[in-house]
C-alpha cells in the first residue's frame, strides 16, 4: 500500500479493537499489550507488510489517547465511555449479534437502548475515519460490531472505496429476520462496494435478505468461493457481495514452529506433562460457541468406559479471558472449570492431572511450541465462522506429526477435509474421532496431515486480502 500522504491515509483498516490492547496495571501505569482474537490474529501480519492506517478503540473505557505510529502502522483509538462498553460492546454486539449470528446457540437478547449505542458508536467510527481518509482512499471496514459504519461513511464521503468484511458466520435468514432492527443493518452493509463473507452460504443469505428487506433486485447465480460474486443495484451504484474464506500467516508460524527453541520448549511441555503417551489440545478464546465443554465431556466419557487410560493421556485446554462481564459468559466458564474439577477429581493422581486448564493467554512461540508438542488437536466449535486455531496447527506441523479433530460447524471444515470432522451434537460421534485420532496409524496421520498442509500454505492471510481488495478493485498496489 502506498501507506500515509499529508492529506490522510490511502489504506484504513477500522474495526472495533485496535490491534493492541491498553492494559491498566494495578499500580496505575498501562502497557500495550496484543489484543486477542483472531481478527486482529489474522489482519494484523497482513497490514505489518503494507504501511495504512487502523482505527479501533483501545479496548478500555475512557481511554484518553491520541492517534501514534507502530511499526509504520498509524493508530487512530476511537473512546469509548463505560455506558457504551456496556451497551453497545457487551451488549448489542455481543449479548445480541454475537449469539443471533451463531444460530443462537445462547438466546439473543433485544434492547432498544443496546441499538442506540450501537447506532450511535457506529457513527462515531464512521466519522473518525472519514477525517483521516485520503481523498479517494480504500477503507476496509471489519465484522459485526461495526455494520452500519458502510453507509454512514458513504454519506459522508462518496470518494471512498469502502468494503467490508464479516468475521463471524452470517445467519440463516429465519434466524437474521427476528432482529427488529434487520432492515437498518442490510441497508448499513449496502454502503460498501463490496460485501465479503467466509462462506457462499453467507453471501447468499445476504443476497436473499438485500431482496426481502430492502426491495432489491440481486443476481440470482449460486456465490462462488473468490470467484463469481453476487450483484446488487444499489441505485447508481453496484455492490459486489463474495465469499473470501480467512486464514493464516502460514509460513510465519511453519517458520516459527521449526525453531531450534520452539522445539526444545514442545520438548520441556512433554516432559512437564510427564512424557504421556498422547497429548491432547485445545486453545480457544473461553467462549460459548467453542464447544471446550463437549470436548471435555468426550474425554470424561471415554475414561469413564475404560476406552483411554488417564496414565497414557493428558489433555491441555488454554483458554484466552474473553467478554468477561457477558453473562452466558460467567455462566460458562463455571460449567467448563466444573467439569474440569470433576475428570481431575474422577481420574487424576498426585501430581498427574489428566487435564491442564490455563485460563490464560501465551504468546506466539508458546503457542507453537503447545501445537508442536501436541499428538490431537481438538477444535470442536458448535458454530465458527472460520476458525484459525485449526489452521494454526496445521501450519505448525512440518513434521508431519499430530492429527486434527474438527467440527463440521466451523467454517475451515469446507477446507481441511483431510481432518477428523464430527458433529459436535453428536457425543459418541466426538469420541470415536478423538479415539481414531489417538491410535491413528503413522503413515494415514502423515498421509492427513500432508494434505491439509497443502491446503493451508497455499491459502494463506496474503491470499486472502489480495482476492478481497482486487475484488474490492482497489487501485492501490496490494
Ligand atoms: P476467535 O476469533 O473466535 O477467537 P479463531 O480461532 O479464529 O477464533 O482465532 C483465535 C486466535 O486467538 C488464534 O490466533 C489463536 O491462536 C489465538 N488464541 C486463542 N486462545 C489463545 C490462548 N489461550 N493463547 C494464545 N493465543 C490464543
Ligand atoms: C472474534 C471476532 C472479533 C473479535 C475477537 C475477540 O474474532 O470476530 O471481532 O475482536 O473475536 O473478541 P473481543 O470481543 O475480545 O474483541
Amino acid at each position: 500500500m502506498s501507506g500515509i500522504g499529508e492529506n490522510g491515509a490511502d489504506f484504513l483498516v477500522v474495526a472495533n479493537r485496535l490491534p493492541v490492547d491498553l492494559e491498566r496495571l494495578p499500580d496505575g501505569t498501562q502497557r500495550w499489550k496484543h489484543s486477542p482474537g483472531g481478527l486482529v490474529s489474522a489482519l494484523e501480519p497482513f497490514l505489518r507488510t503494507h504501511s495504512g492506517a487502523w482505527i479501533g478503540w483501545p479496548g478500555v473505557a475512557d481511554a484518553e489517547v491520541e492517534a501514534f505510529e507502530e511499526a509504520g502502522l498509524q493508530l487512530h483509538p476511537v473512546r469509548l465511555s463505560a455506558d457504551e462498553v456496556q451497551d453497545y460492546y457487551e451488549g448489542f454486539s455481543n449479548g445480541t449479534l454475537w449469539p443471533l449470528y451463531h444460530d443462537v446457540v445462547a438466546p439473543p437478547a433485544f434492547h432498544r437502548h443496546w441499538w442506540n449505542a450501537y447506532t450511535r458508536v457506529n457513527q462515531r467510527f464512521a466519522d473518525a475515519t472519514a477525517k483521516v481518509a485520503a481523498q479517494g482512499a480504500t477503507v476496509w471496514v471489519q465484522d459485526y460490531q461495526l455494520q452500519l459504519v458502510p453507509a454512514m461513511l458513504r454519506e459522508q464521503r462518496p470518494d471512498l472505496k469502502i468494503g467490508f468484511f464479516l468475521h463471524i458466520p452470517f445467519p440463516p435468514v429465519e434466524l437474521f429476520m427476528q432482529l427488529p432492527w434487520r432492515t437498518e443493518i442490510i441497508r448499513g452493509l449496502l454502503g460498501a462496494d463490496l460485501v465479503g463473507f467466509h462462506r457462499p452460504g453467507g453471501a447468499q443469505n445476504f443476497l436473499w435478505l438485500a431482496r426481502r428487506l430492502v426491495g432489491l433486485e440481486p443476481s440470482r447465480g449460486a456465490v462462488g468461493v473468490r470467484t463469481r460474486p453476487g450483484v446488487v443495484q444499489v441505485g447508481d451504484r453496484t455492490v459486489r457481495v463474495g465469499a473470501f474464506p480467512i486464514s493464516i500467516d502460514s509460513a510465519g508460524l511453519d517458520a516459527l514452529a521449526r525453531k531450534k527453541d520452539v522445539q526444545a520448549r514442545a520438548k520441556q511441555i512433554r516432559s512437564d506433562l510427564g512424557n504421556p503417551k498422547k497429548i491432547l489440545l485445545g486453545v480457544d478464546r473461553l467462549d460459548y460457541t467453542k464447544g471446550i465443554d463437549v470436548r471435555l465431556r468426550a474425554l470424561h466419557e471415554l475414561l469413564e468406559n475404560g476406552r483411554i487410560d488417564p496414565e497414557d493421556v493428558a489433555m491441555v485446554q488454554l483458554a484466552t479471558p474473553s467478554r468477561e462481564r457477558v453473562e452466558h459468559y460467567k455462566q460458562m466458564r463455571g460449567d467448563i472449570e466444573q467439569i474440569v474439577g470433576r475428570i481431575n477429581g474422577e481420574f487424576a493422581r498426585v501430581g498427574r492431572p489428566v487435564v491442564h486448564y490455563l485460563h490464560q493467554s501465551v504468546d506466539r512461540e508458546e503457542l507453537a511450541a503447545f501445537m508442536s508438542a501436541a499428538d490431537v488437536m481438538v477444535v470442536t466449535p458448535v458454530r465458527d465462522g472460520m476458525n484459525l486455531v485449526c489452521k494454526e496447527y496445521v501450519a505448525t506441523r512440518y513434521d508431519l506429526g499430530g492429527s486434527l479433530v474438527l467440527s463440521e460447524f466451523a467454517g475451515a471444515a469446507a477446507e481441511l477435509t483431510s481432518a477428523y470432522l464430527v458433529n459436535p451434537h453428536d457425543l459418541d460421534g466426538v469420541k470415536n474421532a478423538l479415539e481414531s485420532a489417538l491410535t491413528i496409524d503413522p503413515a494415514e496421520g502423515r498421509r492427513r496431515m500432508r494434505a491439509l498442509r497443502r491446503q493451508v500454505l497455499t491459502h494463506d492471510v496474503d491470499r486472502w486480502a489480495r482476492s478481497f481488495l482486487e475484488a474490492l478493485g482497489t487501485q492501490t498496489a496490494i
